[in-house]
């Protein structure tokens, strides 16, 4: 079992090699975030909520929101912030750590308890892996469900290191699902939902993005 499993995750739990599964340590995943980001968890955070074009009165939609830290940053930018994620203990942690303007649901991303086209714009940062493969599909139908006609998606998620040193390492500290984690196959998967893609691109020190309108 990967390091990072029995640090942040449930060991007792559903063990699943191919997605992340639920993150039930809030804390530890806090201290784990901020050093794998090296100090620039902010600026990478407030570059996604740039390139996901977010502006002073945008409700938005965070999928997989674990503490919040992304919906804290788009909050900054938006107004309205909605989170979900499945894990009460990260819920928990998010409402505690974020202003009025955040609002969280424990709640799959394929199961959001919101109304049709009521966000303009939907990100999600590191979570796409910790979702069950089998029910990525479903979690992007009800993305373009939740936004409005012409609203805007940023999808960012780690991108595997392709050296044979880094790759191992990654297995061994944050296991399968991370070290072979298909970005590449994000950008079709997202358009066979419905979705326009616009672009995709690698963001440092490990994030790709795919940004797309509905
Ligand atoms: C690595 S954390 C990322 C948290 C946050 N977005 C960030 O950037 O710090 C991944 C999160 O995805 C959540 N998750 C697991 N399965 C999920 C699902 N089916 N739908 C939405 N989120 C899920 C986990 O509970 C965990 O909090």
């Amino acid at each position: 079992m990967a390091l990072a499993r029995r640090l942040l995750g449930d060991p007792h739990g559903p063990a699943d090699d191919h997605s992340g599964g639920l993150i039930t340590a809030p804390k530890r995943y806090e201290l784990m975030a901020g050093a794998a980001f090296l100090g620039r968890r902010r600026a990478a955070y407030d570059r996604l909520v740039g390139l996901a074009g977010v502006v002073t009165g945008d409700r938005v939609l965070d999928i997989g929101c674990g503490t919040g830290y992304l919906t804290r940053r788009a909050a900054a930018a938006a107004g309205a912030v909605v989170g979900v994620d499945p894990s009460p203990n990260m819920i928990a942690y998010a409402r505690r750590a974020s202003p009025p303007s955040c609002a969280f649901h424990v709640a799959e991303g394929r199961r959001v308890p919101e109304e049709d086209e009521s966000f303009d714009v939907a990100v999600s940062s590191l979570a796409v892996h910790h979702i069950e493969p089998g029910q990525r599909a479903e979690t992007f139908a009800e993305v373009f469900r939740l936004l409005r006609p012409g609203g805007r998606l940023l999808i960012a998620d780690f991108r595997p290191p392709r050296g044979a040193i880094g790759s191992r390492f990654v297995g061994v500290m944050a296991g399968h699902a991370m070290r072979h984690n298909p970005v590449e196959q994000y950008a079709p998967a997202i358009a066979a939902a419905g979705f326009t893609i616009i672009d995709e691109g690698d963001l440092k020190p490990f994030l790709h993005y795919v940004r797309a309108r509905r």
